[in-house]
């Protein structure tokens, strides 16, 4: 392109949708490229170039202009067999729209989203969300796993993931439109194991919580490359889990098991498990420790074990998508004492709008 105003046009419009522009100095190393370019963008100059030159015919060749295009851009797109014509400003989101197509290489599949709530506060949402994701590269497949609490300490705290680089969601300079998959994983800590991906869009501790279009650019970003997106959404839903809910394909609803015995302290917390390695990494990294969640003092005689991860013997939250009648083997066994961590009697009902500091291992 030689039109200085729209290069920079265009350069910035690459950016946004997460593509690599090459940009060509002259006709003949156009030609070099012509064939191999996944798209190609010319202004009324090399376009009327690439016609003199007599170029093959190819997709995905875009023409652009200001508005309005004179009439000889068109001339010059029959010619040449553009496939548009793009007048900017207007035509900028779709032009964004299709250089994140090219940079996304596309999904055989499409993903699909779930989005994790908690019937209550501390219901186990987040442990929820994150076991999904963790499940989910256990079993071979790519996830994207969205914090959408703005008011949560973030999931990265949850997977003991804190300490890995990649942005968290104040970092990111999101507007409304598409996001190229490729630029989160680039951009988010990001583990695998085999050829399963996990990436983790979490909340930080301070900063602005994600705005509702960019819950949805993400979203669907991780949908379209045929990841598992899977969304932990706060207890009172804002606009930005709104987004996130009316998009998911699966909503589970997390409400604590109430069995009438109070489970046992958690024995190990959930942890980025060493059995996922970083990217371009051969062996596997150690598990960070994670960060226990500020928590009331353990009862006398109790283990002194840290927060999150759940105890094989202890009752699990359940789920509105998979309820199930309690466990027989729970009744045989006499009541344990009362915990401060999950009281056997319920709590009152809560309300939506009051602090959150009603969990069960607060109250
Ligand atoms: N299966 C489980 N068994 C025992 N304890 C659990 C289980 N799942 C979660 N917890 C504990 O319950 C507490 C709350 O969990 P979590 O933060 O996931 O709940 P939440 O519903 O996301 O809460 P919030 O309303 O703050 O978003 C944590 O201390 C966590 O360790
Ligand atoms: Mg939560």
């Amino acid at each position: 392109m030689e039109h200085e105003d729209l290069l920079d046009d265009v350069l910035k419009l690459a950016a946004a949708a997460g593509c690599d522009l090459e940009c060509v100095p002259d006709i003949a190393a156009t030609r070099s490229s012509w064939a191999t370019a996944t798209a190609v963008i010319l202004d009324a100059s090399t376009a009327a170039q690439c016609a003199q030159a007599a170029l093959p015919r190819r997709d995905a060749v875009f023409l652009v202009s200001t508005d309005p295009a004179p009439r000889t851009l068109w001339e010059r797109a029959v010619e040449i067999g553009a496939e548009r014509v793009l007048e900017l400003p207007g035509a900028e989101p779709w032009l964004v729209n299709a250089l994140a197509d090219a940079t996304d290489a596309p999904a055989l599949t499409t993903g699909r989203a779930v989005a994790v709530l908690g019937g209550r506060g501390g219901a186990g949402a987040s442990v929820f969300a994150a076991a999904l994701g963790l499940t989910a590269i256990r079993t071979g497949q790519h996830a994207l796993l969205i914090d959408c609490d703005p008011l949560g300490g973030g999931l990265d705290l949850v997977l003991g993931a804190e300490l890995e680089q990649g942005l968290r969601w104040p970092d990111m300079q999101l507007r409304a439109g598409r996001v190229a998959a490729s630029s989160l994983h680039e951009a988010l800590p990001t583990r695998t194991r085999g050829n399963a991906r996990l990436t983790l869009l979490s909340g930080a501790r301070q900063g602005a919580s994600p705005a509702p279009d960019a819950v949805a650019a993400v979203l669907e970003a991780g949908r379209r490359a045929g990841e598992t997106v899977i969304c932990d959404l706060p207890r009172t839903l804002g606009p930005s889990a709104q987004a996130a809910l009316t998009r998911a394909d699966l909503t589970v609803v997390v409400v604590p098991a109430r069995y009438g015995r109070a489970p046992r302290p958690v024995s190990s917390p959930i942890t980025w498990p060493s059995w996922v390695s970083p990217p371009n990494s051969s062996s596997a990294a150690p598990p960070l420790a994670a960060s226990p969640r500020p928590r009331s003092p353990e009862p006398p005689g109790s283990p002194s074990s840290p927060p999150c991860a759940p105890n094989p013997t202890s009752p699990k939250p359940s789920t509105a998508a998979t309820s199930r009648p309690a466990p027989k083997a729970l009744s045989p066994k006499p009541p344990a004492p009362p915990s401060p961590h999950w009281p056997p009697t319920p709590p009152a009902p809560s309300d939506p709008n009051e602090p959150r500091h009603d969990r069960p291992d607060q109250a």
